[in-house]
């Protein structure tokens, strides 16, 4: 059975994916206000990830005998700027999730919790590849500058995203 402090923590992190997928659907609205769809469409696809990490902790608390907590989802921005701001933001907050996540790695490795190691292991992995797949559409946003064509480009290729 998991320990009250690990489900605690873990209740938090669902509370942050939570938000992470509620960020991403601002962002998503931004993007399809400015008709920018391409962009918009990969900012669903997101904050469709962002729900599924936090159902994931959701049927892992249930499958160690742990139950859920809600909590109050904070507001999201509704104002963003550019398309490459917007990417810098997504960024900062994978960030800000990698450091939560690695706090919970060290939470069940002090707490000799094995299950939920594993269980944080696969999003470690998962939060190197979201960090990497964010710096890359940057680093492309920077490339090819933001005039109409280079924009045009960028949303037919986000908008590829499965
Ligand atoms: Fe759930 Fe973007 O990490």
């Amino acid at each position: 059975m998991i320990s009250k402090t690990m489900q605690d923590a873990i209740n938090n992190q669902i509370n942050e994916e939570l938000y992470s997928s509620y960020l991403y659907l601002a962002m998503a609205a931004h993007f399809d206000a400015e008709n920018l769809s391409g962009f918009a469409h990969w900012m669903k696809v997101q904050a469709e990830e962002e729900r599924a990490h936090a159902m994931k902790f959701y049927g892992y608390l249930y499958d160690r005998g742990g139950s859920v907590a809600f909590k109050a989802i904070a507001q999201p921005p509704a104002k963003f700027k550019s398309p490459i701001d917007v990417f810098k933001q997504v960024l900062d907050h994978e960030m800000k999730i990698t450091k939560s996540i690695t706090k919970l790695y060290e939470l069940a490795v002090k707490e000799k919790d094995y299950p939920s190691q594993i269980l944080l292991q696969w999003f470690i992995n998962e939060q190197v590849e979201e960090e990497k797949n964010d710096t890359e559409i940057i680093n492309q946003l920077s490339m090819l500058g933001e005039s109409p064509v280079s924009l045009m480009m960028m949303d037919r290729r986000l908008a590829e995203r499965k």
